[in-house]
């Protein structure tokens, strides 16, 4: 199972501190399949890769530059540059950034970029609330996928992460039933592929999510911050 925590626009040197208690947790925790991974903004991914030098938890990025080697774009970042100081994946298509404006035709570029690299990607889709009304979810997802993948084959270095436009940072998740209808059909459209479900998870939550059996893991937006809150989603997903 995964456990991938998205900070997003959160944090500075101090909240590093809160990983020790994760670390901690992780010692004690006597599962080969967890894999815990922190992707903070680019401004931490340095000094968190060094404090977790000899930890289990692997760190990744929110995003990065589509341009594959260096280059005039000022303010950007490349995957390059992520791998040079720790990232071991990064999250591409996020709505946060789909909804500013990234095309599925510059994701795919940032995917192929990314991939090339040899970084691992955590991939993003997911339907608005007005698509959901309309219906629409399958074809969104499966427009998302089709354009965002094109011509990549690196399977094993992708990661799937569904995530409602609408579930997110609002206390909202899909009926059980619609989420294992939606999971089964992004696998059946990519096989081999580990689908991850993302949009308000938290401890309260969990059971109910843990209980969705082809998932393959989370992406953790704002529970993730407080590491209390997190421990306690790997805990109950175990229980
Ligand atoms: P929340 O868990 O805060 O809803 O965020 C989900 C998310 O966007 C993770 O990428």
């Amino acid at each position: 199972m995964y456990f991938i925590a998205n900070w997003k626009m959160f944090g500075g040197l101090n909240s590093l501190n809160s990983l020790h208690k994760v670390n901690k947790f992780l010692k004690f925790l006597k599962k080969k399949s967890a894999k815990i991974i922190y992707c903070p903004p680019s401004t931490l991914i340095r000094p968190m890769s060094k404090k977790l030098k000899k930890s289990k938890i692997e760190v990744g990025a929110q995003n990065c530059h589509e341009h594959e080697s260096y280059g005039a774009f000022t303010g950007s970042i490349n995957s390059i540059m992520l791998k040079n100081v720790g990232a071991k994946y990064v999250i591409i298509g996020h709505s946060e950034n789909r909804q500013a404006g990234e095309t599925d035709k510059l994701i795919n570029l940032k995917v192929k970029s990314a991939l090339k690299s040899g970084l691992k990607v955590i991939f993003c889709i997911g339907e608005t609330l007005k698509q959901k009304r309309k219906k629409r979810t399958k074809q969104v997802l499966n427009k998302q996928i089709k354009l965002g993948l094109n011509k990549i084959n690196n399977h094993k270095k992708i990661l799937i992460a569904y995530e409602p436009v609408w579930s997110i940072g609002t206390g909202l998740i899909p009926k059980r039933n619609e989420l294992l209808q939606t999971i089964t059909s992004i696998k059946s459209i990519k096989r081999n592929f580990k689908v991850l479900y993302g949009g308000s998870v938290n401890p309260k939550n969990i059971n109910e999510l843990k209980s969705i059996n082809n998932i393959d893991g989370f992406l953790i937006g704002g529970a993730s911050q407080d590491p209390n809150k997190f421990i306690d989603i790997i805990k109950k997903t175990y229980n």
